[in-house]
């Protein structure tokens, strides 16, 4: 990064009084110019209780959504207008409707990774940080979940009381679906004392390799209290970055190089820089799908708060 633009967008951020949220995945130059860096619940969170007026999203398009949705006064811009979560766009309302009418009685749950009208039809959000916790609260016990079939099958695993029915049949992320159990094994074997660290969009088949399943500050987190020198990181790789820049001392050994999420990689430093500049690409929520949205997020606020 040229100083120059660093200075820019600080002095753009000053004028436009924004606050500059970066999820996880994004490069380390976004971090050092951001206000706040976390995983999409924590961003979702600094989204809704922010006093600036304008929020600049260094992340996927559902993220800057859910911040539009949750704190409706605010201007919320994204600097890519393309940066969209493929997963997020595998559930359609029609699929929807169609669960809704086959398992009337489930309690339906969404991931965060999903479009505002997906939202509108749930009953509550969950994502990979708190969907554990908020399952475990409900009162129903049969629940859809959708679309991640493999962050379902971890929620099963983990509650085997609960009647998890994942929905629809495609739902997947592209970058976690790369991480196969042959190079796995073949990590482990390399190195015996790494501590294998998982997120839940990995294949199930996978997530039975890990030692420890979380969301990517739940990764952040675990490293910082485990007493192990060295983890092979299954996630996108900007999380590597993250973790070796927060731990020096620590080793990382990515379990793919090339899971790389194309979509939020869209978001650079300079387009950052036009962002500000020109106030784009302002996200919008029609207000009928954002007063039924919020709901389904304030559920999940209210559930992973008590
Ligand atoms: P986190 O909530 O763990 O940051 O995950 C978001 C995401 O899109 C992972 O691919
Ligand atoms: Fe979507 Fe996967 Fe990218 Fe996360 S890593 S934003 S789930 S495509």
């Amino acid at each position: 990064m040229s100083t120059d633009i660093g200075e820019e967008i600080i002095s753009l951020k000053k004028d436009r009084d924004a606050l500059l949220l970066v999820h996880n995945y994004q490069d380390s130059k976004l971090h050092e110019l951001g206000d706040f860096s976390g995983d999409s619940f924590e961003l979702a969170h600094k989204a809704k209780y922010t006093d600036k007026e304008m929020i600049v999203f260094a992340g996927a398009e559902f993220m800057a959504e859910t911040a539009v949705i949750l704190n409706p006064d605010k201007k919320v811009l994204i600097p890519s207008s393309t940066a969209k979560c493929p997963m997020a766009h595998m559930l359609s309302p029609k699929v929807m409707k169609r669960y809704q009418t086959q398992y009337p009685d489930a309690t339906i749950a969404v991931y965060v990774n999903t479009t505002a009208e997906i939202k509108a039809m749930a009953d509550i959000c969950i994502t990979s940080g708190n969907a554990i916790e908020i399952i475990s609260k409900l009162d129903n016990d049969q629940i859809l979940i959708g679309p991640d079939r493999n962050l379902a099958s971890y929620i099963q695993q983990q509650l085997p009381e609960k009647m998890i029915i994942p929905f629809p049949e495609i739902g997947h992320c592209y970058v976690h679906q790369k991480f196969i159990p042959s190079d796995i094994k073949k990590l482990r074997n390399k190195y015996p004392e790494a501590e294998i660290i998982a997120h839940p969009e990995v294949a199930s088949s996978v997530q039975t390799l890990a030692d420890k399943i979380c969301s990517t500050s739940g990764m952040l987190k675990e490293v910082g209290r485990s007493t192990s020198e060295k983890f092979i990181i299954m996630t996108e790789i900007g999380l590597i970055d993250r973790l070796r820049s927060n731990f020096p001392t620590k080793t990382f050994i990515p379990a793919r190089k090339d899971a790389i999420c194309i979509q939020q990689k869209k978001i650079t430093i300079y387009n950052l820089y036009l962002s500000l500049l020109h106030e784009r690409y302002q996200v919008k929520v029609p207000a009928t799908i954002a007063k039924n949205a919020r709901l389904s997020l304030e559920r999940m606020l209210e559930f992973s708060e008590a």
